[in-house]
């Protein structure tokens, strides 16, 4: 497992997302970190649909890469006393950089993607060394986490070298 990026994800509350960033996690080799009051990763419903896109995943789970820390802003703090850069997401958020701006330098990144529901919050986004945006066109106002998650991941994996 890659130790350079983390993606968190602020309260994932949909079993098909949760599968789907799990999923992601595998596949990419990277951690995942839930915070506040997310599904459990071990819910029968997420388990399902992993199985269904992974052989034997019922009888032998893979979720050694994913961690639930119920403070997002301990744990926010605990990784930036570890070393990590903090990356907030965001589409509409005026100040946040287009990811094409960005360059993920050496050092270690954790992504962090906010709720479905009302995004970061003012005094989360505080918490964050750098907010960035995927820009978007044609009156399209935001990706679920999802969707965007993928696009964050492999474009700092792959500055990084890493993919
Ligand atoms: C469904 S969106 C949240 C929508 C919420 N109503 C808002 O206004 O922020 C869930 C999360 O996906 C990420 N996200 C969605 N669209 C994005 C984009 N275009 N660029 C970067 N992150 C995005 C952000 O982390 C956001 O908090």
């Amino acid at each position: 497992m890659k130790k350079e990026l983390i993606l968190l994800f602020d309260t994932l509350r949909d079993p098909r997302d949760l599968a789907e960033v799990i999923h992601l996690g595998l596949a990419f080799d990277i951690e995942i970190e839930l915070t506040g009051n997310s599904i459990q990763p071990t819910h029968v419903k997420v388990i399902n649909i992993l199985d269904s896109w992974i052989h034997d995943f019922r009888d032998k789970p893979q979720l050694d890469h994913i961690s639930i820390h119920s403070d997002f802003s301990k744990r926010i703090t605990a990784l930036k006393k570890q070393g990590y850069k903090i990356i907030g997401t965001s589409s509409t958020i005026a100040k946040a950089k287009p990811l094409s701006k960005y360059e993920f330098g050496k050092g270690k990144y954790v992504i962090v993607f906010g709720t479905e529901t009302s995004g970061l919050s003012a005094e989360k986004q505080e918490l964050m060394d750098e907010i960035l945006s995927v820009p978007m066109k044609n009156k399209t106002r935001f990706f679920t986490v999802r969707a965007v998650a993928p696009i964050l991941a492999f474009e700092a994996l792959r500055q990084k070298g890493l993919i």
